[in-house]
């Protein structure tokens, strides 16, 4: 991980997502290859950038930022959910060869600029600041290892469930976050 801070990290991942949501959208009505490729690369994206945040960055949140009062991340993990069913909606029609998917992709681009707009306002910075040195070293670690992993098993079907090696890379990753908050 070259980033320095996990707002720059995550804020530079929303755009690589968004960018390739927009190839999808451009390629699906002249070159339908290229937008299930596209399609493939940006669920791997998405997913593995919730499992980021959910296995790594909202536990460590919880746990240095347990005296505020509110915690988002209930909330985002709510959001998370309905990201990936659209995902899987969209997934889904176009297994079936069918590009009519604008209704979905409109729900799926609005919740993701919110939830977006949302983490990058109050959680990534607020958790930058919480951690010392060694602690965002430790998450970004814990990213990396996961990152390694997960470019071991692409390509992959994006039609395919998330695969057991990621979850168990992710926790193992997770294990090892947690051993250094402690
Ligand atoms: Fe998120």
């Amino acid at each position: 991980m070259d980033e320095k801070s996990i707002y720059e990290h995550y804020t530079n991942d929303h755009e690589h997502i968004r960018r390739l949501l927009e190839q999808f959208q451009r390629l699906k009505t002249t070159q339908p290859f290229g937008a299930k490729q596209a399609l493939t690369e940006l669920r791997s994206a998405l997913e593995r950038h919730i499992l980021w945040e959910e296995r790594i960055l909202f536990p460590w949140f919880d746990h240095k930022c347990a005296e505020r009062n509110y915690s988002p991340t209930p909330a985002f993990k709510r959001e998370h959910g309905q990201i990936l069913i659209y995902l899987d909606d969209i997934a889904r029609k176009v297994e079936r060869g069918d590009f009519g998917t604008e209704e979905v992709e409109e729900s799926l681009e609005l919740i993701l600029r919110l939830h977006n707009q949302r983490e990058e306002e109050e959680f990534y910075s607020v958790l930058d600041k919480a951690l010392n040195e060694a602690e965002r070293g430790a998450v970004l670690e814990a990213m990396g290892r996961c990152q390694a992993s997960i470019s071991r098993l692409t390509p992959r079907d994006p039609f395919e469930d998330t695969p057991r090696q990621l979850q168990e890379a992710v926790e193992a990753a997770c294990r090892l976050s947690c051993r250094c908050s402690s």
